[in-house]
């Protein structure tokens, strides 16, 4: 059994599509061990609490300094023994350590055809808002393993999406979250559980 912590920081739409994943069979030979949020109110908490799914909050704001905060999520992640990170609509930079002690082990997922629209600054809404400006026809999501850079790990899977007359940032980034993010994030994690041996 794939045992999977999901970190969150708003929606959790993302979150929700491997919960019912997980629940359909879709995502077959895993367990929700836990889900962290950095941010208190997000609805993703919400989301995990109604499965009965442990959930809690890291909050930055809560400590000293960026080492501090650093150290205690690298800490609630170990006590989860997760053997899969899954980053979903997580906005944290994820501090070395954990990189290297959880490597090829942590996944993100991007709304945005990487290497387009990616990297510091490209998150939420904003990878939407390029998009349209830059006058694409075609965008769409990446799953991909988390390394140092920002979006620069290795892709797992991407789907595209089309862009349509008259979309604004809110439509299109509706339209990848429904024809790509929730399909191919439970997809990649599906296919990491298959291969996955304790
Ligand atoms: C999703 O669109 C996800 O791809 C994006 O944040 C949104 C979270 O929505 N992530 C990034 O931009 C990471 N760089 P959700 O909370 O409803 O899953």
């Amino acid at each position: 059994m794939l045992n999977i912590v999901v970190c969150v920081s708003g929606g959790g739409t993302n979150l929700q599509a491997i919960i019912d994943g997980v629940k359909n069979r879709t995502i077959q030979n895993t367990k929700i061990a836990g889900v962290i949020s950095n941010n208190v109110s997000a609805y993703a908490l919400k989301r995990a609490e109604a499965e009965g799914i442990p959930a809690l909050c890291v909050s930055p704001g809560k400590f000293e300094n960026r080492d501090e905060f650093n150290d205690a999520f690298l800490s609630e992640i170990d006590k989860l023994n997760p053997d899969l990170i899954v980053l979903a609509g997580f906005l944290v930079i994820i501090p070395q350590k954990m990189i290297e002690k959880y490597r090829d082990r942590i996944i993100n997922i991007h709304p945005s055809l990487i290497p387009s629209f990616c990297g510091t600054g490209f998150y939420g809404l904003k990878v939407h808002e390029e998009a349209l400006k830059r006058g694409v026809k075609i965008t769409g999501a990446t799953v991909h393993y988390v390394d140092e850079g920002t979006d620069t790990g290795r892709i797992i899977l991407q789907k595209a999406v089309e862009v349509l007359e008259g979309d604004t940032p809110q439509i299109l980034q509706r339209r990848v979250m429904e024809q790509a993010e929730w399909i191919i994030l439970p997809q990649a994690i599906n296919e990491i559980a298959a291969g996955y041996r304790e």
